[in-house]
């Protein structure tokens, strides 16, 4: 049976979505209950993972198919060096510590994002509609919980992308017309789980850091 790769995609990883969210550091997080710096350790980690993933994008943009995947309005890694140099100040870079979990993402990104557009067809969908959804409810968390105005939030607006409704329904019409077959699509849908196994890691590593 044929599946749209949107949907394979959701089905796939539907369930370590809701791992995701129910992990202690994610819980905690969103209920307001650690200190804002384990927020910020969480957004250097983000930092590193975007660096690798949009390092791909040279790659990516070389391929006919691959290049439809690629919105400037989507890059995250300016947004969020702005948003650690308003949080830990011009040094931050020499503050930051890269996790192990967060070394080894990144590490399967530069094999798998930089050398296969399938591959990183599956981590650009994780995190940027992962980013374009959960985003909405993390941003409105870290206004009400943690005081931040919107010159710390600046990784959760896309400007020049639109509304995100209209623009993750024309992400997925770009992932479905991908000219990819039944096994190309299962080989994205499981790495795809790859990286949602990767970014629990890293939520296991920071409550490991920062949960009592
Ligand atoms: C606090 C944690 C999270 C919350 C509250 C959250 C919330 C949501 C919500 C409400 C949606 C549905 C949006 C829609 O149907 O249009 C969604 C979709 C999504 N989330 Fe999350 N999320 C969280 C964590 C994560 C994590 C850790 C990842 C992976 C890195 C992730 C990746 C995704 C993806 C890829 C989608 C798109 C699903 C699809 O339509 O195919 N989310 N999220």
């Amino acid at each position: 049976m044929t599946t749209d790769l949107a949907a394979e995609l959701r089905s796939a990883t539907r369930t370590a979505h809701e791992q995701a969210e129910a992990m202690p550091f994610v819980s905690a997080l969103m209920a307001g209950r650690v200190p804002l710096d384990a927020y910020v350790d969480l957004l250097t980690q983000h930092h590193a993972v975007y660096a690798a993933l949009e390092a791909a994008e040279p790659f990516v943009r070389a391929d006919p198919a691959g290049a439809t995947l690629l919105f400037d309005a989507l890059a995250r890694s300016a947004a969020i060096e702005h948003d650690l140099a308003v949080l830990r100040g011009p040094t931050w870079r020499a503050t930051v510590r890269t996790l192990p979990a967060t070394q080894r993402y990144v590490d399967r990104l530069r094999t798998v994002a930089g050398t296969w557009v399938g591959g990183y067809a599956a981590h650009a969908y994780t995190r940027y509609l992962g980013d374009l959804s959960g985003g909405v409810t993390i941003r409105g968390v870290l206004r009400r919980e943690y005081g931040l105005g919107d010159d710390a939030l600046h990784f959760y607006a896309f400007p020049g992308l639109g509304k995100p409704k209209p623009f993750k329904d024309l992400y997925r019409a770009r992932l479905d017309a991908l000219p990819w077959d039944d096994a190309e699509r299962a080989r994205v849908a499981a790495e795809a789980g790859v990286a949602f196994g990767l970014n629990a890691d890293v939520f296991a590593d920071l409550g490991a850091v920062h949960l009592p």
